[in-house]
């Protein structure tokens, strides 16, 4: 078994981080989005691990992750040219995967509990395709799978606007060598992608078989602003991220709570935060749900709800929530009892002035 990542994607949804940061490099609970995802691989006992990566943002990937010992894997990168789509990942992946069953993971998902009982389930059942569900709110946003009566898949649909049912297409599947055939089958959808969910629904209707897991805990799709901060309330949340396996270069893998290399100095702290090591902390209120990467300097000010990336100064009084804020950049100023909800790239600049 091998697995590949996709991590090609451009962030649009998430700019303007993403003009600095690739999306899986956004930290949530103080480590990498991608960096989860790769843990909970080597956790399912898979080593041989391809991530597709893009020619943008590629070169930020390969540095963060490298070859991938901090997870004990073994990563190689293949770089999709083109946005063609999750199928046409799979396709410039054909060389790496051999004919290998695989594991394909988006690298911006987030799934609780990982993967290792999806594995298990293709290793007792053996289909061609093993999709992941999950019942969502609004089905409209992702590929959807229509089940009958015994709860076998009959169809999927990516992003119906009148789903057929509420269970969305986690981004976590399992297929055999078979899937490649299916591939060369399917054309362009209408957003000129090659869909894995037609070569899926082409593996259906060439009777191969497809069963379905539905998934019982909590899945994060991290596409927008929101999205990550909710993954960074759950995780603090849940703790996970006091897991942390290994570091990435720069995205220090940290303990939930306050590092002990951090310098707190009459601070009110409202857990669950995560404080890296080196923040130097003074006469603020920090919390609940708030990550600060390594160095963040904060003085006289209020921070909730937020993600706040390596070397950030916030000298104030400020009073921040719902934001995130982009490595290095400094915000200064005085903002009185207004509230400020930022969503900036690395390196920007804020000052806040009384009228
Ligand atoms: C992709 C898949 C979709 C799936 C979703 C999960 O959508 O095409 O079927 O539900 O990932 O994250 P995309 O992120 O390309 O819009």
């Amino acid at each position: 078994m091998k697995a590949i990542v996709l991590c090609a994607g451009k962030g649009t949804r998430l700019r303007p981080l993403t003009h600095s940061t690739p999306k899986h490099l956004i930290p949530v609970g103080n480590r990498a989005i991608l960096s989860y995802v790769l843990s909970q691989i080597a956790d399912a006992g898979i080593r041989e691990v391809g991530i597709i990566i893009s020619p943008d943002s590629g070169a930020h990937i390969r540095e963060a992750i490298g070859a991938g010992e901090q997870w004990g894997l073994e990563v190689q990168y293949i770089t999709q040219e083109v946005p063609g789509g999750l199928a046409h990942a799979v396709k410039m992946s054909r060389g790496f995967l051999g004919s290998s069953d695989f594991l394909m993971f988006l690298g911006d998902n987030l799934i609780e509990g990982g993967v290792s009982s999806l594995l298990e389930e293709f290793a007792a059942t053996r289909p061609h395709g093993l999709v992941l569900l999950k019942a969502v709110a609004d089905p409209r946003r992702f590929g959807v799978a229509e089940l009958d009566d015994q709860g076998h898949v009959v169809r999927l649909v990516e992003k119906p606007k009148e789903p057929k049912s509420n269970l969305a297409l986690v981004g976590a599947y399992v297929f055999t060598r078979e899937v490649h055939d299916a591939i060369d089958r399917i054309g362009p959808s209408w957003r000129g992608e090659l869909e894995i969910t037609d070569a899926i629904q082409t593996l259906l209707d060439a009777g191969k078989a497809v069963v379905s897991h539905e998934l019982k805990g909590w899945w994060l799709d991290t596409g927008t602003k929101e999205d990550i901060l909710e993954a960074n309330r759950v995780l603090l949340g849940s703790n996970y991220a006091g897991e942390g396996q290994g570091q990435v270069s720069g995205l220090e893998a940290c303990q939930g709570g306050v590092d002990a290399d951090a310098a707190l100095a009459a601070c009110d702290v409202v857990e669950p935060v995560s404080v890296a090591e080196k923040c130097v902390l003074d006469n603020s209120r920090i919390g609940p749900n708030v990550s600060l990467g390594p160095g963040v300097k904060i003085t006289g000010s209020t921070v909730t709800n937020s993600i706040v990336m390596e070397g950030v100064q916030i000298i104030g009084p400020l009073v921040i929530e719902d934001s995130i804020v982009g490595s290095r950049s400094v915000i200064t100023g005085q903002g009185g009892n207004e509230v400020l909800r930022l969503f900036l790239d690395s390196d920007s600049s804020i000052e806040v002035r009384p009228s």
